[in-house]
């Protein structure tokens, strides 16, 4: 019988909370609260084109002070146009929707000549198979697990299987979940192999978002793998 042994993956768990439940009016002083206890900040950017909401543009990102990585999420069409503004603005990675582009590889060049870390998202509805010839040039794929523009849903469990396949094929790629993400789909979107959550509700709008952040970290020392040795 082969013997198992846990190993934990590499790959360390990020927290990262949305700043679509923050106080817009007050950003810098909102944010202050929350760095001391997450990792990234997650920025949604929504242009009321390709989601039904409009959020902010660069000239808004450009105004945020803080340490930590700003992770730009581009819920935009055409984002080869805002891609370079973005990147000035302060923006540590930036993710585009494949729906939303004409040139997908373009863009993912694009982004990376700019310094910035590259993701591609998959909405619910989308098959990994749409993404597949620009994984091996990505840092990073957000799995969405609600419908994207709005804040406040509930998780799809669905969309899990494809976060499996991504970390069973891609080990060291940078798995986000982003959409309805708390202490208990937390666990279930680490144990698939995400490694980057992306949460809005469940942080901000938290009574004592450092505990809600201690939860999230929680389901991440689940973080285990067998593997079977020989
Ligand atoms: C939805 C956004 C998410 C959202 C997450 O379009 O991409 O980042 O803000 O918010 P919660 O955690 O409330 O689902
Ligand atoms: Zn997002």
């Amino acid at each position: 019988m082969a013997k198992f042994s846990v190993k934990r993956i590499r790959k360390p768990i990020i927290i990262a909370p949305s700043l679509l439940g923050a106080d817009y009016g007050n950003l810098n002083e909102y944010l202050k609260k929350f760095e001391p206890f997450c990792d990234w900040f997650h920025v949604d950017v929504m242009d009321g084109n390709f989601v039904p909401n409009f959020t902010l543009g660069p000239v808004v990102v450009a105004g945020i002070k803080t340490k930590r990585p700003l992770d730009c999420h581009l819920m935009i069409n055409s984002p080869h146009l805002y891609i370079e503004a973005f990147a000035k603005a302060g923006a540590a990675s930036i993710t585009i929707h494949v729906e939303a582009s004409k040139h997908v590889m373009a863009d993912i060049e694009k982004i990376k000549k700019t310094g910035c870390r590259a993701g591609l998202t998959l909405n619910p509805e989308t098959p990994v198979e749409k993404i597949s010839k620009f994984l091996p040039h990505l840092d990073m794929v957000l799995v969405m697990s609600v419908r994207p523009g709005f804040g406040g849903q509930k998780f799809m469990p669905q969309v899990l299987k494809k976060v499996r396949w991504l970390r069973q094929h891609y080990p060291n790629l940078d798995i986000e979940i982003d959409g309805g993400i708390d202490g208990k789909t937390a666990l279930l979107a680490v144990k698939a192999g995400a490694n980057i959550l992306v949460a809005g509700s469940y942080i901000l709008k938290n009574k004592n978002p450092r505990k809600a952040v201690e939860k999230l970290r929680a389901a991440g020392k689940t973080n285990l793998q067998t593997k079977a040795c020989p």
